[in-house]
């Protein structure tokens, strides 16, 4: 994910998700940095007119979703035609060449992200989910997730990954996530990140930290069997067993507490680059569609599998900067507990699928891929924004 800081920052309180107004000129968390534009590449004007268009739009969605009778309505909204127009033109911005722009890209993740969130029950105003079930909504999304997942699909050979072995392709390329070599990035965090950039690590990592293993939770229910029961079991520990103060969130959140940050889910939403909410959306697509039950259990064993290696880098930063338990619990937690749910997910999830769906049991390669792919991407913006953060904040002592 990529921040690139255009002017410096200042202090102040968090975000109201649900009457979010977007302010790119200045945004404050307590005690963090924020970059302002949230693009990558190099701001030019024209990024600027984009970002303030999408701005203006993704504002008419936002009162569009919390309408009365939405659907019924939808031709005296004056809203609708102007946000359809600019979300057409996001996602050819997006997706129709090369790498795409990403301040389409941000805005058509943000609009998505919307849309999903009311999957879930956040404790708030009930009006919020008065369009979940709109049809309206429903469209929105699938025009978005038709163009996104195939330029995504278009990332991977498929052809090659139907022919595979699939048991033995998860296997090895299991053995080698568990334990990767060190990249730039990681070394980056380990010896470089300041204290600056481990609160930004924090405020961006707080927007799934804070509801794991939610969308899990969507894809449990059904029939009984081996597999269910070993999900249901990642799950329970993921939630502490029904403890709150074991639950994995809470432990995300002490980590938040101990730097006087804010521990409300999506409080930090402006500061997460698209790359991250493209794999909280990705989630949501693959666990609400029971089609693709295949495939998300193929990425959740590489979540798994591939985590602890990304909270050993978190640990040793937290470490070298003197941070206290509290401030890295949910890391060390993390690096215990995944790698018994990454041998879980093989052995008692995906090689079973593998055996019970023959015919399509290279979809679990094919959500593995993703996953990381999309992983990946998601780890270097991070790393990019915590430098970008990280420079901002020089710039103002010098
Ligand atoms: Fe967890
Ligand atoms: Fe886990």
């Amino acid at each position: 994910m990529k921040l690139l800081p255009k002017k410096i920052i200042g202090v102040r309180g968090g975000t109201n998700f649900t009457s979010l107004t977007i302010n790119r000129t200045f945004i404050y968390a307590n005690f963090i940095m924020i970059p302002i534009a949230f693009a990558a590449g190099i701001s030019t004007q024209t990024d600027e007119i984009n970002d303030t268009k999408y701005d203006v739009a993704e504002q008419q969605f936002i009162e569009l979703l919390t309408i009365e009778n939405l659907d019924k309505k939808l031709n005296e909204l004056v809203q609708v035609n102007a946000f359809e127009a600019v979300l057409s033109m996001a996602i050819c911005a997006a997706y129709q060449k090369g790498l795409g722009n990403p301040a389409a890209h941000r805005f058509v993740q943000r609009i998505l992200y919307r849309i999903n969130r009311l999957n879930l029950f956040w404790y708030d105003d009930l009006r919020h989910y008065t369009n979940e079930r709109s049809p309206y909504l429903y469209k929105i999304r699938d025009q978005i997730e038709t163009a996104w997942q195939e330029w995504e699909l278009r990332k991977i050979d498929v052809d090659t990954l139907q022919k595979l072995d699939v048991k033995e392709a998860l296997t090895e390329r299991a053995a080698v996530d568990l334990d990767p070599p060190l990249s730039q990035e990681s070394r980056y965090i380990r010896e470089q990140m300041t204290e600056a950039g481990y609160r930004h690590l924090l405020a961006i990592g707080s927007f799934d930290g804070l509801v794991e293993g939610s969308r899990l939770s969507r894809i449990l229910g059904g029939a009984a069997n081996e597999v269910q029961c070993t999900l249901f079991r990642v799950l329970l520990e993921e939630y502490g067993n029904g403890r709150f103060s074991r639950k994995h969130s809470t432990y995300f959140a002490q980590m938040l507490t101990e730097f006087g940050m804010d521990t409300k889910p999506e409080n930090y939403f402006d500061l997460v680059p698209w790359e991250v909410l493209a794999c909280a959306n990705h989630n949501f697509l693959l666990t609400e569609c029971k089609r693709y039950f295949l495939r998300y259990n193929g990425g959740l064993t590489y979540f798994e599998v591939a985590g602890p290696s990304a909270y050993r880098n978190y640990l040793a930063a937290a470490q070298r900067l003197g941070l206290s338990d509290a401030a890295m619990g949910y890391w060390e937690l993390h690096i215990r507990e995944d790698e018994r749910h990454g041998q879980w997910m093989l052995r008692d999830v995906a090689l079973p699928l593998v055996e019970m769906y023959p015919e399509q049991a290279w979809e679990l390669v094919l959500g593995y891929d993703l996953e990381k792919l999309m992983g990946d991407r998601a780890g270097s913006a991070v790393v990019q924004s915590i430098r970008a953060t990280q420079q901002s904040i020089l710039l103002v002592q010098t």
